[in-house]
């Protein structure tokens, strides 16, 4: 006799149990001056500061935080600096998807076990607010995953960092626009994304939920491959994507160029309310990419019943997706630096868990008339 119970347990254990994605790192040319975009544009607020004035020589870093999103951007404060050197080489970009974790020694003994290239063995830091135990493993290019177990902290970020007004929100604020990161893309170079995929299958214990390719999401100039990964919470999806042959140069290889290598290339930021969050984003200054409009005539054929009005979401260049659990809608904005490469995606999902396929092209083809303006199709 078979016991029911035992079929329904899970298969294995989860090795690599995450709580979430507990706070991206940004390595930029002037940190002061991003923090400032951030919170005026985004509706960001900064929540903690580690720099001179907090007996930190080499850097300054300021951690901006809404709804559940926490951002720190981290600048140098002399040239000899790694920092410096990540900054000259990729320019304003991701240095850190911080993943939390409840036990960071753990995390790291299971993840270098599985083959991953540790960076910083675990180590506890602390201050008057408690210890937090953190460990560093590298991921795709010059980007990082640290494990931060921080059950036993109360300060408003991580010890060494000084409040900032307002300290760090247990929960999100009724005027918050944006709450949690839905997915980070990684752009990676061609032939690399299934090694990529494998490293997070192999490390994490994440798997494969989806994958795009082919006719689907290629337009006439360009086409890319990408393959998402989650864990078992599903709090923690990564999208990885590689450039495909094109008839010129896609997206991602663009990417790669200007990036010089491996990297995160969006943050998707999700919301309850896209077109009320976009409609003030846009009157802050937020540049998005345009969609023609002639993308929305075949929307209400393609999606059906939506709860938002088609004019709203014309008005505001939001697109909009369908799967078999529902739809989802996403906008894009502009790249955030001078370099085209790192940019934020705000996205509203009423049940669908899928990435907007059914966008990719419509979206592509308004990429590809942004790059040409920039000389790069
Ligand atoms: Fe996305």
């Amino acid at each position: 006799m078979t016991d029911p119970a035992a079929l329904a347990a899970p298969r294995t254990r989860d090795f690599m149990p995450l709580t979430g994605i507990d706070h991206v790192e940004l390595y930029v040319g002037n940190a002061a001056q991003a923090a400032f975009f951030l919170t005026r544009a985004f509706g960001f607020r900064e929540i903690a500061y580690a720099g001179l004035e907090t007996g930190v020589r080499d850097r300054a870093s300021h951690v901006l935080a809404q709804g559940r999103i926490r951002l720190v951007l981290t600048g140098a404060l002399d040239s000899a600096s790694t920092i410096a050197a990540h900054q000259h080489r990729h320019g304003d970009g991701v240095k850190a998807i911080a993943l939390g974790v409840p036990d960071a020694d753990a995390a790291w003994q299971e993840a270098t076990d599985r083959g991953a290239h540790g960076l910083a063995e675990p180590h506890t830091i602390a201050d008057d607010h408690g210890e937090v135990r953190v460990a560093t493993i590298a991921a795709y290019g010059d980007t990082v995953h640290t494990f931060v177990q921080r059950d036993g902290y109360a300060g408003p970020f991580l010890p060494g960092y000084a409040p900032r007004e307002g300290a760090a929100p247990e929960e999100p604020a009724a005027d918050d626009m944006l709450l949690t990161i839905d997915h980070i893309v990684g752009n990676v170079d061609l032939g690399q994304m299934d090694e990529w995929v494998g490293f997070y299958e192999r490390v994490f214990g994440m798997t494969e939920i989806l994958r795009f390719a082919g006719e689907a999401i290629s337009t006439e100039y360009s086409a890319l491959m990408s393959k998402v990964v989650s864990d078992g919470s599903g709090r923690v999806k990564f999208p990885i994507n590689e450039p495909a042959e094109g008839r010129r140069r896609s997206q991602v290889d663009e990417y790669l160029e200007f990036y010089e290598g491996a990297g995160a290339q969006h943050l998707a930021l999700a919301t309850r309310d896209i077109v009320g969050t976009v409609a003030e984003l846009r009157r802050r200054g937020v540049a998005f990419l345009a969609i023609p409009d002639s993308y929305y005539d075949d929307v209400p054929a393609r999606v059906g019943e939506i709860d938002e009005s088609l004019q709203d979401l014309r008005r505001q260049g939001i697109l909009v997706d369908r799967d078999d659990e529902g739809y989802m809608l996403q906008i894009f904005t502009k790249p955030l630096g001078d370099r085209p490469t790192l940019f934020l995606e705000i996205i509203e999902r009423h049940g669908a868990r899928g990435f907007g396929e059914g966008n990719f092209k419509a979206l592509f083809e308004a990429i590809e008339r942004e790059q040409d303006k920039r000389g790069n199709l």
